[in-house]
């Protein structure tokens, strides 16, 4: 593959684009490069300060799109319902949801709904979210699901009795449960939208090791941030699944250099683990009934 940069990105011009965790990092980036190509983005964050600020350093930039904020805290499945039931009231359609927004070791804790806080938060907040704005998706042109993982899904195993149950925390740990969870839910809504024949893109990707806010909570991942990526470059691998019309679902993509590190967007090595269908079916089923969400692909 070509190195490929935002300069591929076609126009999204009309298209209407979500973005989760947009204030910071990759998904402030994200953000900037789809509204820079013409798109109408929902900066989703939790904060509505430094949601702000992610708006006027996007304005700033006088892009061809447009940016609107929207709270949403994925900690909570009652932010996320609410969320979705307000942007219902102004949208009939979503072309694009790129489910960003992640934590990565805090201190042990669990979510207003009792879940493992980067369980809860990376993944069952977006699986919940994902869900309620499937019927929009389908209106959609084009409609693309991105959802961010990262090479820790490699050391990623899903226990699902430790979704709830912190006693046992081991942060680094859990991080590549939250993110196998969400490279496995990308697959699994890929296989069942081309099972009941919908005309929508369901891909995951990982940004290497990008110097972001995300490193907060982690000493060792601060100290190594000479190797990182800038995070313009970082978004590279979403904005290729969002965007690259030759872009595949099911599909999961990273940086092509140095262990996956650093690079331009290229399909990533996947664990053996995420081809396991009964392991992703049994992960979708308990995450139906744990989110008391009914997420039926059709
Ligand atoms: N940076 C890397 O090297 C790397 C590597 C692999 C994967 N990733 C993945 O990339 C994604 C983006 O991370 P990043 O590196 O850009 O980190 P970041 O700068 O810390 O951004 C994370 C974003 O998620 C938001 N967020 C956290 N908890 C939330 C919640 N409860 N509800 C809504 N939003 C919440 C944060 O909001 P606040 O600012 O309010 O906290 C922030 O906007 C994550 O999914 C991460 O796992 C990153």
């Amino acid at each position: 593959m070509k190195k490929w940069t935002t300069s591929n990105i076609p126009s999204q011009s009309g298209r209407t684009a979500i973005v989760t965790g947009a204030n910071s990092g990759l998904g402030l980036e994200t953000a900037r490069a789809l509204a820079n190509k013409g798109a109408h983005v929902i900066l989703a964050c939790r904060s509505e300060e430094r949601g702000k600020q992610a708006l006027d350093k996007i304005k700033y930039d006088k892009p061809q799109g447009s940016v609107e904020l929207a709270l949403l805290d994925l900690s909570s499945l009652e932010s996320v319902i609410k969320f979705t039931q307000s942007f219902k009231t102004q949208y009939n359609t979503l072309d694009l949801l790129i489910n960003n927004a992640g934590v990565m070791t805090p201190p042990a804790s669990k979510t207003v709904d009792g879940f493992e806080l980067q369980i809860g938060v990376n993944y069952l907040g977006h699986f919940a979210l994902t869900a309620g704005l499937f019927d929009l998706l389908k209106q959609g042109n084009d409609p693309r699901v991105i959802t961010l993982s990262s090479l820790a899904h490699r050391w990623g195993k899903i226990e699902l009795n430790s979704f709830s149950d912190i006693s046992n925390y081991n942060s680094w740990r859990e991080y590549g449960q939250s993110k196998i969870a969400c490279l496995m839910f990308a697959i699994e809504l890929d296989e069942r939208l081309r099972e009941a024949g919908i005309s929508m893109k369901s891909s995951s990707a990982h940004p290497g090791g990008t110097k972001t806010d995300l490193q907060r909570h982690n000493l060792m991942s601060r100290v190594l941030d000479f190797m990182y990526m800038e995070a313009s470059q970082g978004a590279l691998p979403s904005l290729y699944c969002a965007t690259e019309l030759s872009s595949v679902s099911g599909s999961y993509i990273g940086p092509d250099g140095w262990f996956e590190m650093r690079g331009y967007p290229a399909p990533a090595k996947i664990a053996k683990q995420v081809h396991d269908k009964d392991c992703r079916k049994q992960l979708w089923d308990a995450t139906e009934k744990m989110a008391e969400i009914n997420f039926d692909v059709s």
